[in-house]
């Protein structure tokens, strides 16, 4: 089976050379990002490997449809970038890595807290340049403080017991109540409590239509003056112009991002040599309370062998026609 394998980094094609030697596919590497304008690339192969900025909307399912691409694997959790009826109709396969470490991304949220809260991204550049003032580095204990988490699915309740671990009182909200989150101790409670108690606020809902800016303006009026606010969700969930004016009045005190809505222009390249045109993400930047890591939550060793593995499993099973249960369009099993 012959895979074109998109947006691939040099540490993609690590892990999966690495994996794939347990399966013998035929790996082709891309560094282009799937588009209307590359999918022709995926000329005489069987199926594709994607990751969360590459677009799966109707014209390039069309195009990949007329290619005889028959799977698309996805090599990351969330898939609001795929249109999954497109795929359906036209009997392409989806599958996912639905769950690869949560702890990568729970300690990842853990990191961005910390970095906010004791401000080690300021004092990093303070001290290299001999300035030893602490002016404006002050934190706060977590110890005692109230952490609201939004989603308590794998990564929400691995960062629960995080939480829980430094002695903070952990709130949350989500649809669901899984036996796991009552056991550690989390205190489920409305949206709305959550939002006036927590001392910090961190996102681990997917993207859904739903779900699209989720924070607005009108949520934030309710958090707490001087919030922290941490999204390692998907950018979308966040109205990011509220969230600016929000820091502009000081109503959210920090912010610390590990994804935003436009990202997929900007992150996993190397910009440094061109000027940014997208406006509200360079205000973000001007802030000193606002730490950005470009979607890098999830990237650590252990991570991507898993990713690279199930992603491979996933693609055998569909090859053999065997039930597989990170199948997103579960009802084209049969006719795979
Ligand atoms: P999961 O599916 O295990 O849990 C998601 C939870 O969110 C579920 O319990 C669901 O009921 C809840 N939920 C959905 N909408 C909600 C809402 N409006 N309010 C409250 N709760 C809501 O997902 P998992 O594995 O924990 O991942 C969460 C998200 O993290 C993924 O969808 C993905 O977008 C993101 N992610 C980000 C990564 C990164 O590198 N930054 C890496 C991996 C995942």
């Amino acid at each position: 089976m012959k895979i074109a394998v998109f947006s691939a980094k040099p540490y993609d094609k690590k892990s999966f050379d690495k994996v794939n030697a347990q399966f013998g596919y035929e790996l082709v590497y891309f560094d282009a990002r799937l588009k209307e304008q590359t999918v022709q690339l995926a000329e005489g192969f069987d199926a594709i490997c994607i990751f969360t900025n590459d677009v799966v909307n109707q014209s390039v399912i069309e195009g990949l449809n007329r290619l005889g691409i028959r799977l698309i694997a996805l090599r990351c959790a969330g898939y609001n970038n795929v249109d999954l009826d497109t795929c359906t109709k036209l009997n392409i396969a989806v599958v996912r890595v639905p769950t690869y470490s949560p702890y990568a991304v729970a300690e990842h949220t853990l990191a961005l807290i910390m970095s906010l809260n004791r401000k080690t991204h300021r004092a990093f550049n303070r001290v290299r340049e001999g300035n030893f003032s602490l002016e404006g580095l002050m934190g706060f204990d977590l110890h005692g403080r109230t952490i609201g988490i939004i989603g308590t699915g794998r990564i929400g309740l691995c960062a629960a017991r995080i939480f829980k671990g430094l002695g903070c009182r952990v709130l949350a909200y989500d649809y669901q109540v899984p036996e796991e989150g009552l056991e550690i101790g989390i205190e489920y409670v409305e949206l709305e409590t959550l939002l006036k108690q927590s001392d910090i606020i961190t996102l681990h809902c997917p993207l859904t239509e739903q779900n699209y800016h989720l924070i607005n303006e009108n949520l934030i009026a309710q958090m707490k003056d001087g919030v922290m606010l941490i999204n390692t969700g998907r950018g979308g969930l966040i109205d990011t112009q509220a969230v600016i004016q929000a820091l502009k009045c000081g109503k959210i005190g920090a912010l610390g991002l590990d994804v935003y809505e436009e990202e997929k222009d900007l992150f996993f390249q190397d910009r440094s040599s061109t000027i940014i045109q997208d406006d509200i993400f360079t205000r973000l930047l001007t802030f000193p309370n606002v730490l950005i890591t470009g979607h890098q939550a999830f990237f650590t060793e252990e991570a991507m062998g898993n990713i690279a593995l199930t992603t491979l499993e996933n693609t055998q099973a569909i090859e053999k026609g065997q039930p597989c249960p990170n199948q997103l369009n579960q009802e084209l099993q049969a006719t795979v």
